[in-house]
């Protein structure tokens, strides 16, 4: 699908994927983009959660080193309890950490006071979350505009009416949540995240909802969306097919950065996960 061309040359940011080294297949502990002269939209060094303490203790990121690289699409993928929604989240700047640093772009979050962080959160970040997050008094077209709207900024109307176009709601814009189905409510949100073309998008199985075609014509727009205007996306999924639209995958188990696959397939992400669980490592 072709897409129209980024307003004001997109920040300064570089058009086109990025490049890679092709022979990263095997297993790393840290990973590091820091010689590569591609910019970071967002980086997380030595990032530690844990939850409680005594015998509740739960390390849920065990000293996580990663770089999201502008322009890239990487999935995140592990079992269930590996720590995805923790690393989102406090990478994003939704959810507080206990050791390390964060930082999106130049800046770093633990340096920041609360209306900063919120600030940034809603000027540089776009979310996509399992449980929608819509305003339920306001339209589906409100709901999409509200980061724009409260930020004071006007939306690029022949973005905005792509992306409308793309997630296939141009005839719910008047309904409210409501009234729309749960995989509609889904777009919305996806539409949302995509409307303001922020420095980076967080999805947190952003097609979990939807059926697989509407999943995969969402997977194909976030895909062109970081091919042809360079944005950056992170999106937590369980599902290798959808994990085979990013440019990266890296692999969560017990808190830790056990794996990452470039240029990733279905079957290869099935491929390596059957691997992990014969070592036992991911159950
Ligand atoms: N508020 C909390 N208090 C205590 N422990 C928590 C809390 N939130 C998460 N955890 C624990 O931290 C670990 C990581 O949780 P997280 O939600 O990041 O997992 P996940 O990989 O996203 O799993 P899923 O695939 O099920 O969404 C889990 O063991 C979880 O029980
Ligand atoms: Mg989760």
């Amino acid at each position: 699908m072709p897409l129209p061309r980024a307003p004001a040359a997109r920040r300064g940011r570089r058009a086109g994927p990025v490049p890679y080294e092709p022979t990263l297949e095997s297993p790393v502990t840290t990973m590091s983009t820091a010689h590569r002269a591609t910019a970071v939209a967002a980086r997380a060094t030595e990032l530690s959660k844990v939850y409680g303490e005594g015998e509740t203790k739960v390390t849920a990121l065990d000293r996580v080193t990663v770089d999201f690289p502008q322009g890239e699409f990487t999935a995140i993928m592990g079992p269930s309890g590996s720590g995805k929604s923790t690393l989102m989240h406090c990478v994003a700047g939704l959810d507080s950490f206990t050791g390390g640093s964060v930082r999106i772009g130049e800046t770093e979050l633990g340096s920041l006071k609360d209306k900063q962080l919120t600030q940034l959160r809603r000027d540089k970040i776009g979310f996509i979350f399992q449980a929608f997050n819509l305003l339920p008094t306001l339209s589906a077209l409100e709901n999409i505009t509200l980061p724009m709207d409260i930020a004071g900024r006007k939306p690029d109307q022949d973005w905005l009416r792509k992306v409308i176009e793309m997630v296939g709601l141009a005839d719910r814009l008047k309904h409210r949540p409501t009234e729309l189905s749960g995989g509609q409510q889904q777009r919305v949100a996806v539409a949302r995240a995509l409307a303001s073309q922020p420095e980076i998008i967080f999805g947190d199985e952003p097609t979990g909802n939807l059926d697989s075609r509407s999943g995969a014509e969402v997977l194909g727009f976030l895909r062109n969306s970081v091919r042809e205007l360079g944005q950056t996306v992170v999106m937590v999924t369980h599902d290798p097919a959808a994990a085979s639209y990013a440019d990266r995958v890296i692999f969560l188990a017990d808190g830790a950065i056990v794996d990452q696959m470039m240029h990733p397939t279905a079957d290869g992400v099935l491929d390596r996960m059957k691997a992990f669980d014969s070592k036992g490592r991911t159950s």
